[in-house]
């Protein structure tokens, strides 16, 4: 156990170096060419916390996989939490690791490497006490209160695999969760507070647990202390159970390819995929990434404004800055509470260095002038970062001259719940930028742009589908219970490569532009929703024959939700309320359809598939470019969806 502590002192070589020119990136990127797993290993021993240090990098290909998931370190043997805690439990115990800034500004709590350590053990020994047991899976149901953190870090402990469900997620899509990975325990609060609101956190469980379910405890934290439904016997609050558990836990030493944790995300078809990341390669890949991207150093003080509920909270606000030790900011708001100042107000009074947050946030901003952001001193910023859709040049230069000052590095960093961590990246402050481009693959990354007419690789620059060519240690292994579902959504579009999903134009430069994913996934205010979620929800109302959902241009939210509704019964005309209320309980309350219409029928080809492709430009407005309509079953539709279009 002790030689785990003089890591630090060996971080000076190897994989800690940062990037600070562009030619170190290339001399990084030529290393990696040449030894992929040398230069993974040389990474991850000189940063990670291992009981065995692994001698093996990677085992496994894109064709492998098929039959076996690929591995990284799989003879390496550690517990994640020891390089997030323990080690800096030793060398840095008082350095605050979590700064919790709650709802209303100013309700502050920080906490110590040393509490967190503390806390995390004691939920820990709660969560065994309940009968979890290494590979068990936990979902935690959150708000964003620094026992979120603590829940994640308890059941990485223990070896206990946990599955984040977002908060405005509804039980239904809760219930369906739990089902699909079978979990024993549900952490939740009794109510989540955001924007001034109530969230319902224990009442949604109750609904989604309620009947047959694999749950048989409860772990609820009090936040509001709100009158809440117990059920005796199942339910277990956290500040009698947590806090009455011993603060010592040993850590459970897993192989590296242990399940960490799954989280379910929207594909094209079907219900939400649980994507699985595992000990090793995703602890060695999030503080690689967050350090080399956001340019880290030791007295940052680093704020992303996610939710854990999603990827960028696990792997940006939790596990990578905290396995790299630095400071990290959790945020209960929203940008908007109580006005357009809160995130520079925060920026002003925590003296935050790194600021990490979302495309539509900002634009959402931007629309209230750069008034509220100059009330504030932003003397602190320096690195400003980007992530979950493209940005618009408007935002981009909104962000770096009026938040930035001119004077900070805008990242605008690329990546996927998939992919683990960032991947297409500016190195703050190394890459020259280009307003809207994602710019340059990390060290370890290779792009690959392939033609979808031609199915061949395009070298140079040139448009088409963004794969990438070569495993890296933070890239999901499987999907929890559904290898072949793994298979055939990201490796049976073009043999032998990572496919994303999305589009990509490469410049003259080599830099990368995202324009947005090319399957039928949605991406609303940064949001990743399924079209086939919408449709199947919507069509669960019995007003519903048929719907179809697509995507359109939406000036703040970067892509609106556009249904196409065929109704049972033409008598039902006014039901949208209605509608987005069985939207609302089918998938939660961030999913929203924002224009509807009514339509006599669906364009469909005589084999009864559905021609999304004339959905998708009427919705976006361009109707004048449908393109070959002849196959269609009945053209009279499309000419009834041209003259009632919503845009
Ligand atoms: C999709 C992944 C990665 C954490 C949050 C989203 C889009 C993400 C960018 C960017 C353009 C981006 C892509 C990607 N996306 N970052 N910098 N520029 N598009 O994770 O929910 O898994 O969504 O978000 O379309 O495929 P996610």
């Amino acid at each position: 156990m002790a030689e785990i502590y003089a890591i630090p002192a060996r971080v000076q070589e190897g994989g800690q170096q940062p990037i600070s020119t562009m030619g170190a990136w290339l001399e990084a990127r030529h290393r990696w060419r040449n030894d992929p797993s040398a230069f993974w290993l040389n990474i991850t021993q000189s940063t990670i916390a291992w009981s065995t240090e692994p001698t093996v990098g990677l085992n496994g290909d894109y064709y492998s996989v098929k039959e076996t998931p690929f591995s990284w370190f799989e003879d390496g043997q550690l517990n994640i939490t020891e390089s997030c805690l323990d080690r800096h439990v030793e060398t840095q115990p008082n350095k605050t690791a979590i700064i919790w800034e709650g709802d209303e500004p100013g309700d502050v709590r920080k906490i110590s490497y040393r509490d967190l350590h503390g806390s995390v053990c004691q939920a820990a020994n709660c969560l065994s006490s309940m009968g979890v047991k290494s590979g068990d899976r936990v979902i935690i149901y959150m708000g964003m209160v620094p026992e979120a953190a603590v829940a994640m870090l308890a059941c990485a402990r223990i070896g206990a695999v946990h599955s984040v469900v977002f908060g405005g997620f509804s039980a239904d899509a809760l219930r369906d969760r739990i089902e699909d990975c079978g979990a024993s325990v549900v952490i939740t609060q009794d109510e989540g507070l955001r924007g001034g609101r109530r969230i319902p956190l224990k009442a949604t469980t109750d609904d989604a647990v309620s009947g047959d379910s694999p749950v048989s405890k409860v772990l609820v934290y009090q936040r509001t202390k709100a009158d809440i439904g117990w059920t005796e016997g199942r339910d277990v609050w956290w500040h009698e159970a947590v806090e009455a558990s011993a603060p010592v836990c040993e850590a459970t030493i897993v192989p590296a390819e242990h399940p960490l944790f799954i989280l379910y995300t929207s594909g094209s078809t079907g219900r939400p995929k649980g994507v699985l990341h595992t000990c090793g390669g995703y602890i060695t890949y999030t503080s690689y990434t967050h350090r080399t991207v956001f340019d880290l150093r030791d007295d940052d003080v680093y704020a992303c404004v996610a939710d854990v509920g999603w990827i960028t909270g696990h792997s940006y606000i939790v596990y990578g800055p905290l396995a790299n030790g630095a400071t990290t900011l959790m945020f209960e708001s929203t940008p908007l509470y109580p006005d357009a100042g809160r995130y520079w107000d925060m920026v002003e009074r925590h003296k935050i260095t790194i600021f990490y947050t979302a495309p539509t946030a900002i634009r959402a901003l931007a629309a209230h002038g750069s008034d509220p952001v100059r009330k504030y001193d932003r003397t602190s910023l320096r690195v400003l970062g980007t992530v979950g859709e493209p940005i618009n040049p408007d935002a981009w230069t909104w962000y770096h001259e009026v938040v930035g000052e001119g004077r900070c590095t805008i990242v605008d960093t690329w990546w996927q719940t998939e992919t683990g961590g960032i991947c297409i990246t500016p190195i703050a402050p190394v890459t020259p930028p280009k307003p809207g481009s994602a710019t340059l693959p990390l060290p370890g990354i290779e792009p690959v742009l392939v033609d979808p007419e031609t199915q061949t690789e395009i070298r140079g620059p040139g448009q088409g589908h963004l794969c990438l060519g070569y495993p890296w240690p933070g890239q999901a292994r499987t999907v929890y219970g559904d290898h072949a579902r793994y298979i055939s959504t990201y490796f049976s579009a073009y043999d032998g490569l990572y496919f994303t999903g999305d589009g990509c134009r490469r410049d003259a430069d080599g830099y990368h532009w995202i324009t947005g994913r090319i399957d039928d996934v949605l991406n609303v205010s940064g949001h990743r929703m399924g079209t086939a979620e919408f449709e199947a929800a919507l069509v669960s109302n019995n007003a519903v024959a048929e719907a179809a959902v697509v995507g359109y241009p939406h000036p703040l939210k970067g892509q609106g939700v556009y249904a196409y509704i065929v109704l049972q019964d033409e008598a039902m005309a006014t039901i949208e309320a209605d509608l987005n209320g069985t939207v609302r309980t089918a998938i939660g309350a961030h999913a929203r359809v924002d224009l509807f219409q009514i339509v006599p029928g669906l364009p469909k080809t005589r084999s009864g598939k559905v021609m999304r492709r004339i959905l998708r430009k009427v919705a976006e407005g361009e109707s004048d470019k449908l393109g070959d309509v002849s196959t269609l079953a009945d053209p009279s539709v499309v000419e009834a969806i041209i003259a009632g279009a919503q845009t």
